[in-house]
């Protein structure tokens, strides 16, 4: 990583904030010149001298075993090295790998098959088109079994969480008196379909070996969950396990874990003693590595004629694999948004011979906030109050579940400054009232919510010789700004210009970062840089004060200050370079590992963002196509570390829920247990042309008492709500209230 060229221009773009000392603002990507000139290396792009290609051979039925595989035709192929199977592969010491960082893997250990289009093998050749040409020529002879399918029917199937219901479900006050009494009442379901997460790169894994060391190139959100499942699912220690992930072309959840093909790559190559680069097909990306769960949410709200909410009830039901539990926790949210004396969440399964579940963009939220935030639309509907109003009436000052005070929360300016923004005072609330033409126009919002997350990181800073600053941690890059919010961090402790910093990052021999998950990857290892480059800051003004020739001997740290690459007085500003400084005592690097942990206070507050998200439709009144002409936002997300990198993925995340709203839908075939559309022709996701205008703010209200850079992380939050002001917007355009997830042409035009 050479950084920025020194010729890049980082002029600043500076955002105003009455709150505290601003972040350094890069106007330009840390990562951003080697991505648009291709020196940015993903994961299979990676090469070794002799390297061979994987293909992963994947079941065509959804439940049995497989009862044979015959490879002749395969193998006698030219270029063809091996071809693992379940009845050939090497035994793992753990049979049935489910380690903690990881999830059940299918890792031909066992001939089982629990859903269609699970790993069954891998052809390893000396070009990817033998490897290919040579896995369709093999024969797979199945026991098939009946499947659990139909998840709508089964429904009645639903049963608690394997980690048990205490663990999921919560219930306060009397919902069932606050259901009967109210004088006001919602009863209504709603569902959302099963997502895929599809980020532009594919899965990827470059896997050899080195004696009994492992090193791997991993399409990763967590080098270190990487790591740490290899080394258990392989048998062999965790230092002798190294994993390398510069550049993640997306992963939005889906490689937050350590999927099957991972592990069978470093099987394949210790077999074939050779590189091995292997990466999932895109129709390989619908099962093997995760998906939303399917979610069908009832919900009863009930409420005095004022709009005060009396009680919540918001009962779920998701689907899981047969493999393992992996719950959608779409009441998550319900706990703690609005004030409610009586408040019931809960979440059952159904189990179906699929893929897993897993964690996709705002796991919970991004599915609760659907029903939750068209269930209160309907309540304002039926009350004659304005939404906005409905919520404010029921705004949480404290959080309802805990207690306990927010951390920090304006969501009321959310509401006020985005509701200004897109001009919400102009809207009719009656349905159906406002046209243009053939469209009919309608307006609607939602409250969006994440929590706040932080884990402890740890990074390394040195200061080097020549005056450049290293800093370099454990974390990974997904396209979200990390590389730079990491220059801008060690920049500012140093008060330099952030052009005169180098980031290292996705290594595993560097200091330990979280996965990239959870939205809390800025929030957790910025603190960690700040605290490196303080006890190196330190290490300089000692060096200083006890160095007879420096103008700054026999000085007090209180009396020094770093500034532009100098540490000097703070009276008078005699000082000097720091290259000079180094010069003098030694010419070697000065450095210190930092690390950061969850604030002292966590327990005693609830942290979470907040955002108010309001949105215009145009529905045509002959073919029922929608158009989402605006969407416009505001955030409240602590600090903006940086305008470019965070608006982005607010307005990605926006991007996700028009998605979530009108396109995305994995649609199955019951009876072949496999899902049809299994590419990005058939898996609708939106263009340039589905998008309009997305108006995103945010506050810029530093949270200091989460963590000292008052950033709560941004990764999530933006994709919720942004459904649900949609689906209530195209109920204000049109009176039809469509509960069933997403809202298509042919949902609009039977209702
Ligand atoms: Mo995120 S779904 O926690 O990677």
């Amino acid at each position: 990583m050479n950084g920025f060229p020194q010729s890049t221009s980082t002029e600043a773009d500076q955002i105003e904030s009455p709150h505290s000392k601003k972040p350094q603002q890069l106007a330009v990507r840390y990562d951003g010149p080697a991505k648009v000139t291709g020196q940015a290396k993903y994961s299979y792009e990676f090469s070794k001298p002799g390297v061979v290609y994987g293909y992963m051979m994947t079941s065509t039925i959804p439940s049995g075993s497989i009862s044979a595989m015959d490879t002749s035709a395969a193998t006698k192929l030219p270029g063809v090295l091996t071809i693992l199977t379940p009845f050939n592969a090497p035994k793992l010491p753990v049979p049935k790998p489910n380690p903690p960082a990881s999830r059940h893997a299918n890792v031909l250990q066992d001939a089982d098959v629990y859903y269609s289009n699970q790993p069954i093998g891998v052809v390893v050749a000396e070009t990817l088109e033998q490897a290919r040409y040579a896995a369709s020529l093999v024969k797979v002879s199945y026991a098939p079994t009946p499947a659990k399918m139909n998840f709508e029917k089964r429904l009645s199937d639903a049963r608690p969480p394997k980690k048990g219901k205490d663990y999921y479900d919560k219930t306060r006050g009397d919902i069932n008196k606050a259901v009967a009494d109210a004088a006001v009442k919602v009863d209504v379901t709603y569902t959302t379909p099963i997502q895929h997460h599809n980020p532009m790169e594919p899965h990827a894994t470059l896997a050899w070996w080195e004696g009994d060391k492992l090193n791997v190139y991993d399409s990763t959100q967590y080098i270190s969950g990487d790591r740490q499942t290899l080394a258990k699912t392989l048998g062999i220690p965790v230092d002798d396990v190294h994993v390398e992930c510069p550049y993640t072309g997306g992963g939005f959840g889906s490689k937050g874990s350590t999927w099957s093909h991972v592990i069978l790559t470093a099987m394949a190559a210790k077999v074939v003693g050779k590189t091995v680069k292997l990466a999932l097909e895109r129709r390989q990306m619908f099962g093997p590595v995760g998906a939303r769960p399917r979610t069908v949410q009832h919900l009863q709200l009930a409420a005095t004629k004022e709009g005060k909410l009396l009680g919540i009830r918001h009962n779920n039901i998701c689907h899981v694999s047969v493999m393992e539990d992996f719950v959608e926790f779409s009441g998550n949210a319900t706990r703690m948004l609005y004030s409610s004396d009586a408040n019931e969440t809960s979440h059952n399964v159904v189990e179906m011979n699929l893929g897993n579940g897993t964690y996709m963009r705002a796991p919970g939220e991004a599915s609760g906030t659907v029903g939750l935030e068209c269930a209160l639309d309907e309540l304002a509907h039926q009350l004659k109050i304005d939404p906005v109003q409905l919520r404010l009436a029921n705004y949480a000052e404290k959080d309802p579940e805990s207690d306990l005070p927010f951390s920090s929360k304006h969501l009321k300016e959310c509401y006020r400054q985005a509701g200004d923004r897109f001009g919400w005072s102009k809207r009719n609330p009656t349905p159906g009232q406002q046209r243009e033409g053939k469209q009919l126009i309608g307006f609607g919002m939602a409250t969006a919510t994440y929590p706040a997350n932080r884990s402890s990181a740890e990074a390394t800073v040195r200061l080097m010789p020549n005056g450049r600053v290293f800093v370099g941690s454990g974390t990974q890059e997904l396209g979200t700004g990390m590389y730079t919010i990491m220059a801008q961090t060690a920049a500012d402790g140093f008060r330099m210009d952030p052009k005169l910093v180098d980031v290292k990052l996705g290594d595993s021999t560097l200091p330990k970062a979280p996965v990239s998950g959870g939205s809390q990857s800025a929030a957790s290892v910025c603190p960690a840089i700040t605290d490196a480059c303080g006890q190196v800051m330190v290490k300089l003004m000692d060096m200083a004060a006890a160095d007879a020739h420096s103008p700054l001997h026999g000085m007090k740290p209180a009396e020094m200050e770093f500034r532009d690459g100098r540490l000097q007085a703070r009276s008078g500003g005699q000082g000097e370079t720091l290259q000079a400084l180094l010069a003098r005592n030694g010419g070697q690097p000065v450095e210190a590992k930092g690390m950061a942990e969850k604030g002292q206070d966590a327990k005693q507050m609830a942290a979470h963002s907040f955002g108010a998200v309001f949105a215009e439709v145009a529905v045509d009144v002959d073919t029922h196509m929608v158009q989402v002409r605006r969407v416009v936002a505001t955030y409240d997300i602590g600090t903006l570390m940086n305008k470019k990198t965070g608006t982005n993925q607010l307005m990605g995340g926006v991007v996700w829920g028009i998605s979530t709203a009108l396109e995305e839908d994995t649609h199955l075939d019951n009876n072949f247990g496999r899902f049809v559309n299994m590419n990005l022709a058939e898996y609708h996701v939106p263009v340039n042309r589905d998008i309009g205008s997305i108006d995103i703010t945010a506050l810029n209200i530093p949270d200091t008492k989460f963590n000292p850079l008052g950033a709560r992380g941004i990764g999530e939050i933006g994709i919720t709500g942004v459904a649900a002001a949609i689906g209530n917007a195209i109920f204000n355009a049109t009176g039809k209230r469509i509960r069933e997830y997403p809202i298509t042409v042919d949902k609009l035009l039977l209702s």
